[in-house]
């Protein structure tokens, strides 16, 4: 691609390619070459190589390699004459615009260079809004308020959306964007009006507008939040649409910015919005990027892993913030990060804390963050009742899918000892499962409670959960099974089997029984403890019994015609006889039954399905 002699290679030759590629990918010293963790596949260790002698980059992983013209074009996911533009821009050399014809030829890549051009105006355009317009200061007084001042308002380039509605569109056309471009940014929209002619507006109106930019920080799009008060109207946040240069989920807003940052402390802090990262950012606290919105992406992931592997997670102390962070861990243990989690006290967001208390007490609370496994376990712990054994397993099942991910075994080892200490669970169930799930590659390590749920009925996780917990009734219930063989041919029937051999009036030690059980039926154990709720007394225990009375009795009558006929073919007339005796009898039972069992309606478990 780059002859010599030509512009190109002018390029390639400033540009080394272990500074540009250490600009996205942390790269050491191994021997001559330098080594670092793939970005274009996951992997945990390193496989992606750069020779400085030969100016090249591979990966033995994925087979990927190329001058350093090829990894910017790979990582920046652009043609040929952009990564020519944006190494040539990096050197300091001056390109004849020759060099870029080539751009000029490839229809996509002229499309985003115009977008790139109508954001970096229409940037402008907001900021002199805020800066100059009778509205902007209101705008400006908005800010002020919650602690931002001019040179944060210029650092992160806010500005200001009118609400004329055209003001925007007339300025982009007269800085010559043309319309097609204009129409693409989604920056206008068109609303249809009557008599089928549609008029346009500005997309932002009355709003802070928020530069989004890519990591080069350039500008791609914008997020404009209403200023609040009566008349606002529409989401508090409204965003730029996708584009050919916007993708959503590629981008992780202030990574501009932080990038640097986040390389020298070997660390981001990821939070959830706009106002967080800038509030955490001009208090000083530099590495931080914001997911904008609650759910991370694959893709933001992987753009951050190019810059530190471990991060602290800083969400919202909301419900949302907390379902949030479980999800952001399962991709960030995914790519190899080491991941802390922060939860700030006093219900505050990244943003009110540091204004509130300041750097100093958000460093503190930084240093504190304890990691993923024990913010989880200590979760686990408060969410469930460690004294009941199904308390137990809940709190253990919630943080196991986690612990799987992690690839050493060693670590894998040390943190089932951790957790089962904690959750007061015996370390060898937890170590087993864990190495279980990891050597089989499961993404899950949970004994799944829906699937369960499906083969096993209500009342058998009832009834189960009953001889596991209420030793009276266990006392009861075990001789009347042992009698009926209730159990037989149910899903569950190994489990019941070793509880009719526990000693009566003793607990009954779950792990103990667990232990007996082959590994299908230890999960259907661990599953049906972990779904299933509060203390059943007798009520429900005799229900459930009925239920599987019922449910017992109505298959062996479905097997008697089958039989019947065959003795009547066979001509034994004893077995006939008997079998139609059987046949009366469990008629009988059953109407009983289920006469009993109406009566009893309101202590059937819900979804029993009678
Ligand atoms: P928050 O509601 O927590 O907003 O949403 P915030 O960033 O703390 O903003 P302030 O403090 O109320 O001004 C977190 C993030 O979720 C996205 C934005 O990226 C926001 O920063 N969001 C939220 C939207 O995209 N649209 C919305 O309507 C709300
Ligand atoms: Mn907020």
């Amino acid at each position: 691609m780059a002859e010599p002699g030509s512009a190109a290679e002018k390029v390639k030759q400033a540009a080394d390619i272990v500074k540009v590629v250490g600009e996205y990918v942390p790269l050491r010293k191994a021997g001559v070459n330098m080594v670092g963790l793939c970005p274009f596949h996951s992997e945990k260790t390193p496989s992606f190589s750069v020779h400085p002698t030969r100016q090249i980059f591979h990966c033995f992983g994925c087979g990927e390699g190329g001058d350093v013209f090829q990894f910017v074009m790979m990582i920046e996911n652009v043609t040929f004459p952009e990564a020519l533009r944006q190494l040539a821009e990096k050197t300091g050399i001056r390109l004849q615009a020759r060099a870029f014809e080539k751009e000029a030829d490839d229809p996509k890549a002229k499309e985003r260079a115009a977008l790139y051009r109508l954001h970096e105006e229409a940037g402008k355009f907001f900021a002199e809004q805020m800066s100059a317009s009778g509205e902007g200061r209101a705008a400006r007084a908005y800010l002020a308020d919650r602690g931002l001042t001019g040179p944060v308002i210029s650092r992160f380039g806010l500005g200001y959306a009118p609400s004329s509605g055209q003001a925007l569109t007339r300025y982009l056309v007269q800085s010559r964007i043309p319309p097609g471009t204009i129409e693409l940014s989604g920056l206008l929209i068109a609303e249809s009006g009557t008599g089928g002619k549609s008029r346009t507006y500005d997309r932002f109106r009355r709003r802070i507008i928020f530069p989004i930019t890519n990591e080069r920080g350039k500008v791609i799009a914008f997020a404009g939040r209403t200023l609040g008060g009566a008349d606002a109207s529409g989401p508090k946040y409204l965003n730029s649409p996708e584009t050919p240069i916007y993708y959503k989920s590629r981008v992780l807003y202030n990574l501009s910015h932080a990038g640097q940052a986040i390389r020298k402390a070997e660390y981001a802090v990821l939070v959830e919005g706009y106002m967080d990262s800038i509030a955490l950012a001009s208090a000083g606290i530099e590495n931080v990027v914001a997911s904008c919105g609650t759910s991370l992406t694959e893709n933001q992931v992987k753009l951050l892993a190019r810059f530190a592997r471990r991060v602290v997670v800083n969400f919202d102390p909301d419900a949302a913030g907390v379902r949030a962070t479980e999800r952001s861990l399962d991709l960030l243990l995914e790519e190899g990060f080491e991941v802390k989690v922060l939860e700030l006290p006093d219900d505050l967001d990244p943003d009110g804390f540091v204004r509130q208390k300041g750097e100093a007490a958000y460093r503190e609370e930084l240093g504190r963050a304890p990691s993923y496994l024990d913010y989880l376990t200590d979760r686990a712990a408060r969410e469930h009742d460690l004294e009941s054994p199904e308390g137990k397993v809940a709190a253990v099942n919630a943080v196991l899918p986690r612990l799987a991910r992690i690839p050493n075994r060693i670590l894998r080892a040390e943190t089932a000892r951790r957790v089962a200490e904690s959750l007061r669970i015996e370390e060898r169930l937890v170590r087993e499962e864990i190495d279980r799930a990891a050597r089989e590659r499961r993404p899950e390590v949970k004994v799944s409670a829906p699937k369960i749920q499906d083969e096993v009925s209500l009342a058998e996780r009832q009834l189960l959960q009953i001889l596991l917990e209420n030793e009276e009734l266990r006392k009861e219930f075990v001789p009347r099974i042992e009698e009926s063989s209730l159990h037989r041919g149910l899903a569950t029937e190994a489990i019941f089997e070793q509880l009719l051999q526990t000693d009566p009036g003793v607990e009954v030690d779950v792990s103990g029984v667990a232990e007996r059980l082959g590994t299908e039926q230890q999960k259907l154990l661990y599953g049906i403890l972990a779904s299933t709720a509060g203390s059943p007394g007798r009520d429900e225990a005799e229900s459930s019994w009925g239920w599987l009375w019922r449910r017992h009795l109505e298959r062996r009558l479905q097997k008697l015609p089958e039989e019947m006929a065959q003795a009547q073919r066979n001509k034994e007339m004893e077995r006939f006889k008997r079998l139609n005796d059987d046949k009366l009898k469990l008629h009988k039972e059953l109407a009983k039954i289920k006469k009993l069992v109406r009566f009893s309606n309101k202590s059937i478990p819900s979804g029993g399905n009678l």
